[in-house]
């Protein structure tokens, strides 16, 4: 039931885009001044609006305006903030303990969310999981996993990945600017591929799903050999460096390359995993099932949780105490996890997802139809983008990328950029976020191009 009280957030918000003051308004700049005061600058934003509540598909901000929501806090409230039973399980676990160690005294939410990863994780094998605080630490911890496992060093990435911001992560991360810039030196044992990309592919998508798995194997037997290779890190849909979408047969063949060469595939479905592209885990989409699986982001309905999942065998190679960290698992996290899988299963999200993309594709292609300046509109479920380009050319076009950004922001849609040349827009509603709310978004999206 919509509610007038926006001093609470959750599903029972107003569902409305509703724009009272420019944006951001008087009330959202004056905190601005106070951010720029107190705040490192190296922290970026994308739409200085400060928020008061938030639920279902919109953002209330200090000014009255409210928002529709197409970008989740980067693929994070899937479930939709506040929602109802994250709420009721944080609640009740904040007022029985609020932190102890999982690895000093442990407690039965922590196991629970293991025991809820194994099910929900591609495979039916046995399988073993370890929390952590964020999605770079879990990165880290697969690949010191894999590496224990192996007895190996290197670790291949992909052109345009993203895999977090620590020193390790960052080495594996493909973009310099900002996630490097002056940051160095880098991690080392890190070797870097291309990435099945069909729109930029070397004689675009049909070569791209012809060549791309030789091309790629080949440089890892070439450069780095197979033999000393520990891990191969892939996201199965990238997500920061632009929402690339590698052609069917590739994860499985990739897979098959490292079963064939013990080396362990981990699948970073920071991004793409809980029922973001429609089902539970991307690699769902064609059966493929990744020795170590890593997690965050949606896990825990904007909770900071994120897990490594995988074969029993794999994970219990680590020596008891090579894993953890003091926060890693916390209760009042693993309570809001519970919560959030919950209403997953419940309000079968995966489907959810599948009908954002539904409804969402035929209208981007339509306008990619009037706008050559969309190169590409690609995406599975509620991970969609569409790549800016000058027309009939490959040529990124960050300019009016930019443009289209401030001009939905200015009414009232949130929409975020992304790929390696800022020339992506994506969008990551809200699993929960309902029709009228989406249509609406996307009305105001196509407005914006009309006043291109
Ligand atoms: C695929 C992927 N891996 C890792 C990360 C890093 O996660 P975190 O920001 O929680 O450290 C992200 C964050 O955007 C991501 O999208």
């Amino acid at each position: 039931m919509a509610t007038t009280d926006t001093s609470k957030g959750g599903p029972g918000l107003a569902q409305q885009r509703h724009i009272v003051t420019e944006i951001p308004g008087p009330a959202s700049r004056e905190l601005f001044e106070r951010r720029q005061r107190s705040v490192a600058r190296g922290l970026g934003h994308v739409l200085p609006v400060f928020v008061t509540a938030a639920g279902g598909g919109v953002v209330l901000d200090a000014d009255g305006n409210s928002l529709i929501d197409f970008g989740s806090g980067i693929a994070v409230t899937s479930v939709g903030n506040s929602a109802e039973l994250v709420v009721a399980r944080v609640t009740e676990q904040v007022e029985r303990f609020t932190h102890t160690c999982f690895m000093v005294a442990p407690y039965e939410g922590y196991v629970t969310v293991c025991e809820e990863l194994a099910r929900l994780t591609p495979g039916d094998h046995d399988k073993r999981s370890a929390l952590f605080n964020s999605g770079a630490e879990a990165v880290e911890n697969a690949v010191k996993i894999a590496r224990h496992a192996t007895g190996r060093t290197a670790v291949v990435v992909f052109d345009h990945a993203y895999h977090g911001r620590t020193n390790l992560t960052m080495a594996m991360t493909a973009k310099n600017m900002p996630y490097k810039q002056g940051f160095g030196p880098v991690a080392n044992e890190v070797y870097r591929v291309p990435m099945a990309y069909p729109f930029r592919w070397p004689g675009g998508p049909a070569a791209c799903k012809a060549e791309a798995l030789d091309v790629i194997t080949g440089l890892i037997h070439a450069q780095v050999g197979e033999q000393n290779v520990a891990a191969v890190v892939i996201e199965p849909i990238q997500g920061e460096g632009g929402f690339v979408v590698p052609p069917d047969g590739f994860l499985p063949g990739l897979a098959s390359f490292c079963k064939a060469n013990g080396v362990v595939l981990i699948a970073d479905e920071i991004q793409s995993g809980f029922c973001r592209t429609g089902d539970w885990f991307a690699c769902d989409h064609e059966g493929v099932v990744p020795d170590l699986i890593t997690t965050a982001k949606g896990i825990a309905g904007g909770f900071p949780l994120a897990g490594v999942t995988g074969r029993a065998e794999m994970m219990d190679a680590v020596h008891p105490g090579g894993l953890g960290g003091t926060f890693g698992g916390n209760p009042v996290a693993c309570a809001a996890a519970i919560g959030a899988m919950e209403t997953m299963g419940k309000e079968d999200l995966p489907a959810a997802a599948r009908r954002i993309g539904d409804i969402m594709l035929p209208r981007l292609r339509k306008l990619a139809e009037a706008h050559p300046v969309i190169g590409d509109v690609r995406g599975r479920g509620a991970m969609i983008a569409i790549e800016l380009v000058r027309p009939g050319t490959l040529e990124p076009d960050a300019d009016t990328t930019a443009k289209l950004a401030k001009a939905c922001h200015a009414a009232g849609l949130l929409v975020l950029t992304c790929g390696t040349f800022g020339n992506v827009l994506r969008f990551l509603p809200p699993l929960v976020i309902s029709e009228a709310l989406l249509s609406e978004g996307l009305s105001v999206l196509e407005d914006s191009f009309a006043q291109l």
